[in-house]
């Protein structure tokens, strides 16, 4: 949610700001701006995208090489010129760009009021701005970054902010509390940024602030400390992201080329874990406290969106394979319903950018209440990887379309090899049984891409057909019930069509009434102990003159002949089954969107990264 980027060195700063914002488009892109320090200090901003900012700035003189620039995700203020980032205090001293919300923005506001504060936007930030000049000119012996840490002293909130100080123009101080910020180290130069993807093409050298560290950067020092003004170790990390993860591959969108990667990233998950002859699962984050697990009362798994839909997948199998009693929560609900935790529950934790608010502040409360607590997270260095006891990688890459597809897959991989690794710790499967899933698991990749070569043209030409549709009911049972779910929230976060994903045997316990010759009802539906019962939903819906799509198992001729449309997945263990049904929702909620004009990549009002709550 909103991205920060920052430069200060030899080079000239707005190539680097602007092509830092461009790759940080995803966590936000309603507008954007940058603040270029050069004797002087220009402000830029802009409504709309940042190729928007960069057509305005480059119209102008736009030197320096020093800068910071933000794109953003609105919470106060409508997206517009005058509440785009930077914001600059009331008598030009500092100019901030934020990323995350000040809760108590309205009462510092007054108080700022009451000193004869004035404000030209709507936006907690510009009170942020507001609140450091007012502490710097309390006493001439506070210096800008005093005046920084007596303002987020004040501060109710979580904040990533990078601070210019028209009075100390050689530096940038940055802090953090709860939003991400990383600082690359380069040869006097330092690069900021909300994630590490602006500054791979420069330095590998990194480090992640902490919650209330502060920095101060100039060309040639970095000085980091703790927000009360205690010394911090300075931990660098080395930084394995490619340059070539950043592009689009020759796809027409990177949901297309994410979605097109899955065969390839299931196996980058499975890499050192699947032995070759599938005789053990390897999970190396989790050895030290695998017996714990082993041994837990109860399994708790937490996310938000698409990754609490993999945490039901986990439940599932879970339950079935391990014999371990498994809870599922939304991380927003976890954190404030006050839940009963103990010493022996096991609680994971699944995020993607291992960033997101609601799942950080889960985590904190089951660490507090003293629960063995794990991520399953694909960013490496986030704060979710960082502050979480243990935990699995998925390696999935990079995702940047806004909508999560290759890291879905890859968190539902890890969960079923947890749960295979689990099973037979706790001796709740055979080892036959379990070489028959394993070989299941690591023959997804091949089947997947059967998928992907087979059914994207049909699945276009399906597209076109319900295109126009206004409703739209996914259904699935067992295992599929969250495939049917990812499949809905999948279509209408980028095609803006309503979808509902529903288990199939709840459907005639309310949305049948929304079946007409109107409604397509997609229904996962292969071949696997549900079948027969899937089939009599099916039915239901026909009967009613519902349009139904069915996902269908290679060569089952009794469906093919009831439904309106079918795409063929090859045949596999149901346990594995959502690794290849989710493929076809994928495509087919992309190309629906394509069709309708939509920008699948950036759908409208989201973000990649959710840092605030
Ligand atoms: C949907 C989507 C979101 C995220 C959710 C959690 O396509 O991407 O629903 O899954 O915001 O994000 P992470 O996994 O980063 O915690």
């Amino acid at each position: 949610m909103c991205g920060i980027v920052g430069y200060i060195g030899k080079k000239e700063a707005f190539p680097i700001l602007i092509k830092g914002l461009k790759l940080l488009e995803y966590r936000g892109y309603d507008s954007a701006g940058l603040a270029l320090q050069n004797g002087s200090l220009v402000v830029y901003r802009k409504k709309g995208k940042v190729a928007e900012l960069e057509e305005f700035v480059l119209s102008q003189k736009h030197d320096g090489v020093i800068g910071i620039g933000h794109t953003r995700w609105a919470t106060h203020g409508e997206p517009s010129d005058k509440n785009a980032h930077p914001h600059t205090s009331m008598n030009g001293l500092f100019t901030i760009v934020h990323n995350g919300i000040i809760e108590n923005y309205a009462k510092l506001k007054d108080d700022l009021k009451e000193q004869g504060y004035t404000f030209k936007s709507e936006t907690d930030t510009e009170v942020l701005s507001n609140l450091v000049e007012y502490f710097y000119s309390q006493d001439e012996a506070i210096n800008a970054e005093m005046a920084v840490q007596l303002a987020l002293s004040k501060v109710v909130g979580a904040y990533g902010i990078a601070v210019l100080c028209q009075a100390e123009p050689d530096k940038i101080i940055v802090a953090r509390k709860g939003s991400p910020l990383v600082v690359g180290l380069g040869n006097g130069e330092y690069f900021i940024a909300s994630d590490a993807s602006p500054i791979v093409e420069f330095t590998n050298q990194v480090v992640y602030l902490n919650d209330e560290d502060i920095a101060v950067i100039t060309k040639d020092s970095f000085t980091l400390k703790n927000v009360q003004n205690t010394p911090v170790t300075l931990k660098i990390s080395h930084l394995n992201l490619e340059i070539g993860e950043l592009d689009k591959g020759g796809f027409d969108h990177f949901m297309l080329k994410e979605i097109f990667e899955q065969p390839k990233t299931i196996e980058e998950t499975f890499r050192g874990r699947l032995r070759p002859d599938y005789s053990e699962i390897v999970l190396g984050g989790l050895l030290n406290v695998f017996p714990k697990i082993q041994n837990a009362d109860r399994i708790i798994i937490i996310g938000c969106g698409t990754s609490w839909h993999a945490a039901l997948i986990g439940e599932y199998l879970l339950e079935e394979y391990a014999q371990i009693p498994v809870e599922v929560d939304y991380a927003s609900e976890f954190r404030y319903r006050k839940p009963v935790i103990g010493k022996n529950d096991v609680v994971i934790l699944i995020s993607q950018s291992g960033e997101t608010a609601d799942t950080l502040a889960a985590l904190h409360l089951a660490k507090e209440k003293g629960a063995t607590v794990l991520g399953i997270c694909n960013v490496v260095g986030s704060t979710l990887a960082r502050e979480t006891e243990a935990g699995v990688f998925t390696h999935a890459g990079i995702e940047i379309g806004v909508a999560s597809t290759k890291a879905f897959t890859a968190q539902v991989t890890v969960l079923t090899m947890f749960a295979l690794k689990l099973a037979r710790a706790r001796k709740t499967i055979t080892q036959e049984e379990y070489s028959v899933l394993v070989r299941e698991l690591a023959a997804i990749p091949e089947k997947g891409r059967q998928i992907l070569l087979q059914s994207n043209d049909k699945i276009k030409a399906i597209a076109e057909k319900y295109k126009d549709a206004i409703n739209s009911l996914y259904l699935g049972r067992g295992y599929l019930f969250p495939v049917a779910l990812e499949g809905a929230l999948k279509l209408k976060e980028i095609s803006y069509i309503h979808a509902e994903g529903y288990a199939a045997g709840e459907m005639k316990h309310g949305p049948i009434a929304l079946v007409d010759d109107n409604l397509p009802v997609i229904v996962v539906a292969p071949q696997d102990d549900y079948y027969e019962k899937i089939v009599s939903n099916i039915q239901e819906v026909k009967a009613r003159k519902g349009n139904v799509i069915a996902i269908v198992t290679e060569g089952d001729k009794t469906l093919k002949e009831m439904v309106n449309d079918f795409i063929e997945i090859p045949a596999s263990h149901p346990a594995v089954a959502p690794l290849l049904t989710v493929i076809p929702l994928q495509l087919l909620a992309y190309h629906i969107a394509l069709m309708k004009g939509c920008n699948v990549d950036q759908p409208r009002n989201l973000a990649k990264s959710v840092t605030v709550e």
